[in-house]
C-alpha cells in the first residue's frame, strides 16, 4: 500500500494574502507545521495498522485506532478551514446560504451568536462547525473537541473555525472573542454556498 495517502493541500492564497486579520507569521506556522503534523500522522498510524495486520499483532490497537481519528479528523478539519477564509471574505451570505440559515437559525445574527457561545464554551481544544444534516435537511452547529469528539456521524461540515490556541494564540493570545470577530471578516461564505449545494444536490 501507498504509504503516504494524504498530503498537506495547497493553500486557496499567498500566506501574506489573509494580513492583517490572519498574521503570515501564524498561516505559515499553522499551515506548515501544525497541519501537516495531522497529515504526517494519519499517513504513519495507517502504516501502523498495515503492519499490525501483516503481523496479526494488535495489542496497540485501540491506541492506533484513536490516532488514525485524531490525525485524520485535524487533516480533514484543516482543509475545510483554509477554504472557510478568504481576503474577499466577511460581509453576509448570499441567497442560498442566507435562505438556509434563516429558516435553520432565524437569522445570520442568531447564528454567529451560537457559534460564538460554542467557540467561546470550548472546554479544551476543538472546532466549531457549521454543517449540513442531510437527515433532516438542515444546518445545524457543531461544537467538536479536540478533531474528533462530540461530532454528529452523517453532518457535513461547510464552514469550520478553528479554536485550538494555535489557530489564534500568536496574534490574539486569549483574546477568543477578537480571534472569532477577525474570523468572520475572513469567512468565505461563497465557498460555504457551494459546498452546501453540492451537499443538497
Ligand atoms: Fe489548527
Amino acid at each position: 500500500m501507498a504509504n503516504s495517502p494524504y498530503t498537506l493541500p495547497s493553500l486557496p492564497y499567498g500566506l501574506a494574502d489573509l494580513a492583517p486579520a490572519y498574521s503570515e507569521e501564524l498561516l505559515e506556522l499553522h499551515y506548515s507545521k501544525h497541519h501537516q503534523a495531522y497529515v504526517n500522522g494519519a499517513n504513519a498510524t495507517l502504516q501502523k495498522l498495515a503492519d499490525a495486520r501483516a503481523d496479526n499483532a494488535y495489542e496497540h490497537i485501540n491506541g492506533l485506532q484513536k490516532n488514525l481519528a485524531f490525525h485524520l479528523s485535524g487533516h480533514v478539519l484543516h482543509s475545510l478551514f483554509w477554504q472557510s477564509m478568504t481576503a474577499q471574505g466577511g460581509g453576509e451570505p448570499s441567497a442560498v446560504l442566507q435562505a438556509q440559515i434563516k429558516a435553520d437559525f432565524g437569522s445570520v445574527d442568531d447564528l454567529r451568536n451560537q457559534v460564538a457561545a460554542a467557540a467561546k464554551g470550548l472546554q479544551g481544544s476543538g472546532w466549531v462547525c457549521l454543517s449540513w444534516d442531510g437527515l433532516s435537511e438542515k444546518l445545524i452547529v457543531q461544537q467538536i473537541q479536540d478533531h474528533q469528539s462530540n461530532a454528529a456521524h452523517g453532518a457535513q461540515s461547510i464552514l469550520a473555525l478553528d479554536m485550538w490556541e494555535h489557530a489564534y494564540y500568536l496574534q490574539y493570545q486569549n483574546a477568543k472573542a477578537k480571534w472569532i470577530e477577525a474570523y468572520w471578516d475572513l469567512a468565505d461564505w461563497a465557498g460555504a454556498e457551494d459546498r452546501l449545494k453540492l451537499l443538497k444536490g
